[in-house]
């Protein structure tokens, strides 16, 4: 088949927030005990971080962490997680069925995120909790003044404040499995309240309201409304969370995962404008595609597990090379809503349905998913552009006329690169690509994830099984058939 990318330099969607290249790191499994922070571990540092797993986040560049939940934060005290280590209560942690030792608590996260280059995303407990503790944490990590709680901070050896600006006020409180789940106008109170008292102690935060817990909920669209009408004025952020699988087996339609999430995008889009429309507000409500990937292979091992473990293996899909593909294509689609999407998360980052993989005690080693993270974050900031792309199409599940190629382009900061991210849906058919308004750049270098086996991935036994295809440079460029590409060109 053929294809044509059409880019045009002058025709900009917005300029990227480097933090759509975000993460998150849950109490859940073994993300963060045996995952980010192992005190016994031969590369542990003075507080026990794991330095071999630290060196392989920074290769991602992953400016903000979501901390710490998740389904985690609606049953969290933090203060649990804060003071004298010997001193810290073990608890029943309900949303995960585990045992939580409260060894890492916002204390240590925050120096954890500061050495890996990254910024924290705090989430305040909504489920359990209200605005009285949310406002109680804001003053502990963020206030300079003579008060109880930056007073307790201090006791625990932070002078400074942690200068946390992003705050998500709880997680998917519409979803039933959620402790303390809320009904639209319940949430929409709360989260009202909780910001104002939030943004009482510190003005200069930003706060990011849950949306639904995605588009397949059956109260999504009258929650965000709800929300929105109710709180408008205190917030800056709505959140999307949305997972992506192929429980079916069915590779071709898995590949239109990404028009789903287009879609999901473009509705929340409208209810904001609509909900700005009728505030006659001058504020763009913005998202936070706070929690995304693929999340289904671990599913029924996750089952088997025997409750009130500590850290016990939850969540850990193991990646294939499909998975990477439908990944990189994910991203592309944030690229193509850089106006709106300011902030994203790949969910998660060590461990539980992540990039980077541990053994307790052991080694690191990098899922297939690793590497179309990686170009996209290294490779696209600066400005998105407008990206035409004509190509034939294909039936994915319910989705009729599905692109079977689609593209982001990205302008680098100093103008001197052009990054183009696309990806062939069309299993076994390539695509002979003509692209049009290159304006000088000449292609430098072509990479892609690809393979004969889509089922392919990595371990620990085989880290390097699925890597990313370095292609020989010539006047064609062709999309294999089931493929994610980096295309860099310089001037
Ligand atoms: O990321 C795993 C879980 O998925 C999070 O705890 C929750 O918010 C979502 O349902």
């Amino acid at each position: 088949m053929k294809a044509t990318i059409r880019i045009n330099k002058e025709n900009e969607i917005s300029r990227i927030d480097n933090r759509i290249y975000s993460s998150f790191i849950e109490h859940l499994g073994r993300a963060v005990y045996g995952g980010i922070y192992e005190p016994g571990h031969p590369t542990a540092d003075d507080m026990g971080f794991r330095q071999d797993v630290m060196e392989i986040i920074k290769e991602l560049n992953v400016p903000m962490v979501r901390y710490p939940g998740g389904n985690f934060v609606s049953g969290y005290n933090w203060e649990d997680g804060t003071g004298d280590k010997s001193r810290r209560p073990r608890k029943m942690e309900l949303a995960w069925g585990s045992i939580e030792t409260n060894e890492v608590g916002i204390d240590e996260f925050q120096e954890w995120a500061k050495r890996a280059g990254s910024e924290v995303m705090m989430a305040v407990n909504l489920g359990t909790r209200g605005a009285d503790d949310a406002r109680n944490l804001v003053e502990y990590c963020n206030s300079s003044t003579d008060t109880f709680y930056a007073q307790m901070r201090r006791r625990n050896g932070f002078e400074k404040p942690f200068g946390i600006k992003v705050w998500c006020l709880g997680n998917e409180m519409d979803g039933d499995w959620q402790i303390g789940t809320k009904r639209p106008m319940e949430y929409a109170r709360i989260a009202c309240e909780s910001a104002k008292l939030m943004k009482m102690v510190d003005p200069t935060i930003e706060l990011v309201a849950c949306g639904s817990s995605g588009p397949q909920m059956p109260t999504f669209g009258e929650w965000e409304e709800t929300v929105l009408r109710e709180a408008y004025n205190h917030l800056d952020y709505i959140s999307l969370h949305s997972y992506y699988g192929n429980p079916d087996n069915d590779s071709q339609q898995y590949f239109g995962s990404a028009a789903i999430m287009d879609k999901f995008i473009g509705d929340v889009v409208d209810i904001c404008d609509k909900i700005k429309e009728e505030k006659k507000s001058d504020k763009t409500i913005m998202l936070s595609f706070d929690e995304w990937n693929v999340w289904f292979h671990s599913n029924e091992q996750d089952k088997k597990q025997e409750p009130w473990q500590v850290a016990p293996p939850l969540l850990e899909d193991m990646y294939n090379l499909e998975d990477a593909i439908v990944v990189g294509d994910l991203m592309i689609t944030l690229l193509k809503h850089a106006d709106r999407v300011k902030i994203a998360c790949l969910a998660q980052l060590v461990n539980v349905i992540a990039p980077i993989m541990t053994e307790t005690g052991g080694g690191v080693w990098k899922q297939t998913i690793f590497y179309p993270f990686m170009y996209t974050s290294i490779n696209g900031r600066g400005t998105a552009l407008k990206t035409e792309v004509e190509s034939e199409t294909f039936t994915a599940g319910k989705s009729e006329n599905t692109p079977c190629v689609d593209a982001a382009t990205v302008l680098s900061e100093d103008g001197k690169t052009l990054s183009v991210f696309a990806v062939n849906r069309k299993i076994g058919e390539a695509a002979e690509l003509e692209i049009e308004g290159l304006d000088g750049f000449r292609l430098v270098s072509h990479i892609s994830m690809e393979g004969d086996d889509l089922k392919a991935g990595n371990s620990m036994a085989e880290p390097d099984k699925v890597t990313p295809v370095n292609h020989e440079i010539n006047d064609k460029v062709t999309l294999t058939g089931g493929s994610w590409n980096y295309l860099k060109y310089e001037k």
